[in-house]
């Protein structure tokens, strides 16, 4: 028997969602790729709540819209075919939840992945328009090209951000070998309180 609950940061990362996402929420998945993430808030934030997903990938647009259409959700979901550092373009309204799942598409082109700057210039402008105790997961992958550049800007960049404002944990399986990938949580402060 294997393990049943701290098992990789992509569990752990669903674990919380299901605990956190709730029904009317405002949900963000910034790298949509198979789908998984996007298919699992769609049915957290229910039918009055609503999911933006980005990916460059055409592919990843057209599976996921596919998934979505057979389980009759994809009313509640706003899928987007680029950039998510141009997300300003997309959504100004205010956001619960966002996730960003690092790096390039199993079993797809390893050569259009996440890269450091774009990743950064995303989370940049998604801060701000995440709500009060909002959260943000965010999966860092360090083992392929330019994986271990960006998850050091992630990282340090999570860092220096201002404990009056943001909490950041991080999850790492410090005992495992072959790179596991590195989770981080993100809350917003709530500064009315
Ligand atoms: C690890 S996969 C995501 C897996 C996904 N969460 C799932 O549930 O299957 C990373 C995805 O990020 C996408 N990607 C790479 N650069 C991107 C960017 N700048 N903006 C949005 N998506 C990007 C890739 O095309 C790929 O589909």
């Amino acid at each position: 028997m294997g393990y049943k609950n701290f098992i990789n940061a992509i569990e752990i990362g669903k674990k919380i969602m299901k605990e956190y996402v709730k029904a009317g929420y405002i949900a963000l998945d910034c790298t949509i790729g198979n789908g998984n993430d996007t298919l699992l808030l769609a049915h957290l934030v229910g039918k009055e709540g609503k999911v933006y997903g980005f990916d460059v990938q055409s592919i990843a647009i057209e599976i996921t819209k596919e998934k979505l259409e057979k389980q009759g959700l994809e009313d509640r979901v706003i899928l987007i075919n680029d950039s998510h550092e141009f997300i300003d373009k997309y959504i100004s309204q205010k956001l619960d939840f966002v996730i960003y799942n690092l790096g390039y598409l199993p079993r797809g082109d390893k050569e259009i992945k996440t890269e450091a700057s774009s990743t950064l210039g995303s989370i940049k402008k998604v801060l701000p328009l995440l709500k009060n105790n909002g959260l943000m997961l965010v999966t860092c992958y360090t083992g392929h090209e330019g994986g271990m550049e960006e998850w050091i800007a992630v990282r340090d960049y999570f860092k220096n951000l201002d404990q009056k404002e943001y909490n950041v944990l991080e999850f790492n399986f410090i005992n495992q070998i072959n790179n596991p990938p590195i989770l981080y949580g993100l809350e917003k402060k709530d500064r009315r309180v």
